[in-house]
């Protein structure tokens, strides 16, 4: 017999038929009621034992945890919370959980605990809802590149180049760690590692996405990108993946149009597919904030946040104009800064993105025009002199979810600025040559998929929406 997921059983029941499902036990109550849940849905399956008596033998193995096939007869449900359930004609376990070892009991686990249980930790409700969720976000940004005209470009995951500048980088060697090959000058002689030079796990795919942009027109890339970064915080991880679209002929301005349409119409995708999850989000959300002081409360459900998203404009304001809010701003005045802004040029910390987005501004809001010197040597240079064409996406409660530009073309003003820098010119030889032959204006930037996760289901660490997270000191799993 074929067997149906617990979702399809839910939306349209075969009531009166016989059925198979096979799922794990989310509880059992009274050796009657078995709450069955297979995954395909945040909500299980009420299958009520109406034996004359259940065989100790089998009545042991229906534990929390189990892993069982239920046959039986989709009735209209008698009891209250579901339409439907399934009245028990035979129940096999494929295998059972023992009580006192499985550690995800039916009760209220911390998310530190679960995060050592990284492996199990799927099979409770908010993290089953959460890479729900994960999962719809990643088609539809598939979708909305791939209807609007974008190739799916594959960046190289290993790459020679350590140009791009955005963090640390883990090295990629086959050498002996131990005894590794020395040079006349005594330093590991890379020549002799496997791909004969220094390698590293890439930080982004934005330098060979350029590459492509240039003759495909748009592309985008969708992988995991590395930065070794001794960042322990909730919005940090050491591997995260990054969606990094990159568009020839794009000015900056026609960069931050496609990264808002871009970000409404994936927040649309979600509201529109992920309602049951979603609404199981937004109240553990509600209840992890009665535990907090009112000023940290945030005013706006989860859904209402998303919906704000999609229905407003993002406010558009010159990194000059962000800089004169907050030298005024009250937090600044009154010394409540860590790093108080005194002048122009100051590169902006977490706390100046969150008081601009959810204290001053009430909104997202897209930066732009920033000093050269604080951003990557890539972007390219306005007509002062002293401002880059780069633009970050702010939101609240995350603070940077994008970082993007429009890129240098110029030739001659890239090269001279990769003098300055004191960066190899022959390093990066491959990427001079897209502005030798045949360049042109272009822009991209870079979402990162967890912070946009983090956002669409209110967790509060970035750890807890990716499923084995890699943090500094940790690679369990
Ligand atoms: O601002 P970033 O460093 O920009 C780049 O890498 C550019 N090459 C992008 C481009 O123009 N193509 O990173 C882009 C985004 C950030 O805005 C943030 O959302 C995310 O990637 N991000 C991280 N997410 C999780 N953990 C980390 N350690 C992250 N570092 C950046
Ligand atoms: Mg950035």
């Amino acid at each position: 017999m074929k067997s149906h997921s617990i979702k399809e059983l839910l939306q349209t029941p075969l009531l009166n038929q016989e059925v198979e499902v096979n799922g794990w036990v989310r509880t059992f109550r009274s050796n009657r009621f078995i709450a069955l849940n297979d995954g395909s849905t945040i909500d299980n399956i009420q299958c009520v034992v109406d034996f004359e008596e259940l065989e100790e033998d089998l009545l042991k193995k229906i534990a929390t945890g189990a892993a069982l096939q239920i046959n039986g007869i989709l009735v209209e449900s008698q009891g209250r919370g579901q339409s439907v359930e399934i009245q028990v004609k035979d129940i096999f376990v494929h295998g059972g959980a023992d009580p006192d070892e499985y550690p995800i009991q039916p009760k209220k686990h911390s998310m530190e605990f679960l995060r050592e249980q990284a492996h199990l930790r799927i099979r409770t409700n908010t993290f089953a809802a959460v890479m729900r969720v994960r999962s719809a976000l990643a088609y539809a940004i598939h979708a909305y590149f791939q209807k609007n005209g974008f190739y799916y470009f594959h960046a190289p995951i290993i790459t020679g180049s350590d140009a791009e500048g955005a963090g640390e980088m883990f090295r990629v060697s086959t050498l002996d760690p131990i005894k590794p090959p020395l040079t006349d000058k005594g330093e590991v002689n890379y020549k002799e590692d496997f791909f004969g030079k220094e390698t590293n796990l890439t930080v982004s795919g934005q330098l060979e996405a350029e590459a492509y942009a240039m003759a495909l027109g748009k592309v985008y890339t969708f992988g995991p990108t590395f930065r070794a970064e001794n960042s322990n915080t909730s919005r940090h991880l050491a591997e995260f993946w990054m969606i990094e679209p990159e568009m020839a002929f794009y000015d900056l301005k026609d960069n931050m149009d496609l990264a808002e349409d871009f970000i409404k119409n994936i927040i649309s995708y979600l509201l529109e597919n992920c309602e049951r999850d979603l609404i199981f989000l937004e109240k553990r959300l509600l209840d992890e904030e009665k535990t907090k002081p009112m000023a940290e409360r945030s005013e706006m459900s989860l859904i209402e946040r998303l919906k704000f998203i999609v229905e407003n404009k993002f406010i558009r304001i010159t990194y000059t104009e962000a800089i004169e809010i907050l030298k005024n701003s009250k937090p600044n005045k009154k010394k409540k800064f860590q790093f108080p802004i005194n002048e122009w040029g100051a590169d902006l910390q977490s706390e100046h993105e969150r008081f601009l987005v959810e204290k001053h501004f009430k909104c997202p809001v897209i930066l732009f025009d920033y000093p050269a010197k604080i951003k990557a040597f890539y972007m390219r240079l306005n007509e002062d002199g002293k401002t880059v064409r780069a633009m970050d996406i702010l939101f609240p409660g995350i603070g940077e979810i994008v970082g993007g530009s429009q890129r240098e073309e110029r030739l001659d003003v890239l090269k001279e600025k990769i003098d300055t820098l004191g960066i190899d010119e022959e390093e990066l030889w491959w990427y001079l040559d897209l502005r030798k032959f045949g360049t042109a204006i272009h822009s991209g930037f870079g979402m990162g998929f967890e912070r946009m996760v983090q956002f669409a289901t209110g967790m509060g660490n970035i750890r807890d929406v990716i499923p084995f997270p890699r943090t500094p000191q940790n690679a369990e799993f």
